[in-house]
């Protein structure tokens, strides 16, 4: 864990970093989040990242306790003191300290913490050589997942439920038998050198790695589809992946007993992960 973390206009030590019970964030999940990826010290699609936290506290009225730029410069400061090139900021918002009460208070101070983490990609490229298994969970979460609320519980327990498999990520699947994501992810899957992956106007997280991909896949002129796909569609299907500031590019080799393709990873997903990290690299 790093040393030190921002919390309500302080840098502190990790181990005195406290928020407060009446956190509304504590206490009802009334709170959004953003992780955002760090390679060489630069803090990966940085602006994406601030254009969707906002977006997410503006769809719950919780007002920014302050503008991007300091935002951006606290996050900076964070790398910088715990001494992290590679790594992950963790930033979450929430509406405040206030008595208990369902309604919004009128008076709570939103409250934002920042933490970071180091994070090797050299062993995520080196799990995506090999993929990784992962099997499908209902999803049973609400309407509103394009908000990125820190109210997280079906996706860990999705994610548990996966891990009690074998699995390393869940496949959230809708009453229809359709993938919707990932606990923590955005799903593709490739059929005859095509991209498929679910409309992020779907309510799904509209995940900021996706939208890199897509145009990696672009300018790599590969075709991509956005519509839901079924289980059945990704258990055959040439390759299957998923998507995100902590994944890069991950293939799914197996999908609970069914092999994908051959039972390794595949060219597409190759292909876009060693662009995806020329695209962070340089
Ligand atoms: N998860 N879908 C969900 C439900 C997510 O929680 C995430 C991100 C994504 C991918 O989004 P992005 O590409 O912007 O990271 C998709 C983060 C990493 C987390 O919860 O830690």
């Amino acid at each position: 864990m790093a040393r030190i973390a921002y919390v309500n206009g302080s840098y502190v030590s990790t181990a005195n970093a406290y928020v407060h019970i009446n956190d509304r964030g504590y206490q009802f999940a009334d709170g959004v989040y953003e992780g955002i990826s760090i390679r060489y010290n630069k803090l990966i699609d940085l602006e994406a990242h601030l254009d969707r936290l906002w977006r997410s506290m503006d769809e719950l009225a919780i007002i920014s306790p302050m503008g991007r730029r300091p935002m951006a410069i606290i996050f900076n400061e964070v790398m910088r003191r715990n001494r992290i090139r590679d790594g992950f900021i963790y930033v979450q918002v929430t509406r405040g300290v206030a008595t208990r009460d369902h309604g919004f208070p009128d008076y709570a101070k939103p409250a934002l913490i920042v933490t970071c983490r180091r994070l090797n990609f050299d062993a995520v490229r080196q799990r995506a050589a090999s993929g990784v298994a992962a099997s499908t969970q209902p999803d049973i979460r609400w309407g509103r997942c394009d908000i990125k609320s820190t109210a997280l519980l079906p996706n860990i327990l999705a994610k548990q439920a996966a891990r009690e498999e074998g699995a390393f990520e869940a496949v959230l699947v809708d009453k229809e038998g359709f993938v919707t994501e990932g606990s923590s992810t955005n799903m593709w899957i490739v059929k005859a050198g095509h991209l498929i992956t679910r409309s992020t106007s779907d309510n799904i997280l509209s995940g900021i790695t996706l939208a890199r991909i897509k145009e990696i896949a672009s300018e790599l002129d590969i075709t991509i589809e956005e519509r839901a796909f079924s289980v059945t569609e990704a258990k055959e299907a040439d390759e299957m992946f998923f998507t995100s500031s902590t994944n890069c590019t991950m293939p799914i080799v197996k999908l609970d007993d069914k092999k994908i393709s051959d039972g390794t990873p595949g060219p597409v997903a190759k292909r876009l992960l060693d662009a995806y990290f020329d695209y962070t690299d340089n």
